[in-house]
């Protein structure tokens, strides 16, 4: 057996510093179904303006990874963030960014699970998820939301709520609490009817 040396033991503690920091950043929030994959700014920004965010206004990003949709919000507009998070790394992460910016007065992420997040205050809910997430939050949110607030959806509807607004490219969906029933179908029928009728078609080329 080799006698452990210092050395031996500053190259454990860094393996077992290296490995608990892949496994909050990355297994945690992968076991729970909805791994880290950040949003990119400009489907983040054009997902604000759909839901009309306000200065002052409280933004709830649930799952907020490294924090960079809430630390837009206060930016871009001058909104307040809350974030809630799985994993403590993506946590601390985001707080330190707000510190760094100076924007730490208004924006803030919490280390808990989303579906049990307390949203009280809150005037808009951001949330990037699958579908099947979407459907676990849906009860939830209705549950916690006051009557005016908006949830964007990024990347999958909720199921069963018909969007107040929707870009269907973007995968963008936005909802005002209490929701509608009738789901993206309802919505996409809608919209379809508000289309003006294609003019009849000529079958022949006109005479000149
Ligand atoms: C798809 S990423 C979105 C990150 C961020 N909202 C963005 O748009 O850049 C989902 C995030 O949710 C976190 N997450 C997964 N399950 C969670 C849970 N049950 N409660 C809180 N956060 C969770 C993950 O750690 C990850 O950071």
């Amino acid at each position: 057996m080799y006698p452990l040396t210092m050395v031996h033991l500053f190259w454990l503690a860094l393996a077992a510093g290296f490995l608990s920091w892949v496994f909050f950043w990355l297994v945690v929030p992968a076991l729970t179904g909805l791994p880290w994959v950040p949003s990119r700014l400009p489907r983040a920004q054009r997902a604000l303006e759909m839901a009309a965010l306000q200065p002052d206004e409280l933004l709830a990003d649930l799952g907020c990874g490294d924090g960079r949709v809430l630390l837009l919000a206060a930016r871009v507009f001058a909104a307040r963030g809350l974030g809630v998070e799985i994993s403590p790394v993506l946590v601390w992460w985001t707080n330190w960014q707000a510190r760094r910016r100076g924007l730490a007065g208004r924006v803030r992420a919490r280390w808990g699970n989303f579906s049990r997040a307390d949203l009280q205050g809150v005037d808009v809910v951001y949330f990037f998820a699958t579908q099947k997430q979407m459907a676990r939050l849906g009860p939830h949110l209705r549950a916690q939301l006051r009557p005016g607030a908006r949830v964007v959806c990024v990347s999958a509807p909720m199921p069963g709520w018909k969007p107040q607004t929707a870009d269907t490219r973007a995968l963008i969906f936005v909802y005002e609490m209490p929701p509608t029933e009738g789901g993206l179908a309802a919505y996409l029928l809608e919209q379809a009817e508000k289309r003006p009728a294609a003019p009849p078609q000529c079958p022949v080329a006109p005479e000149r």
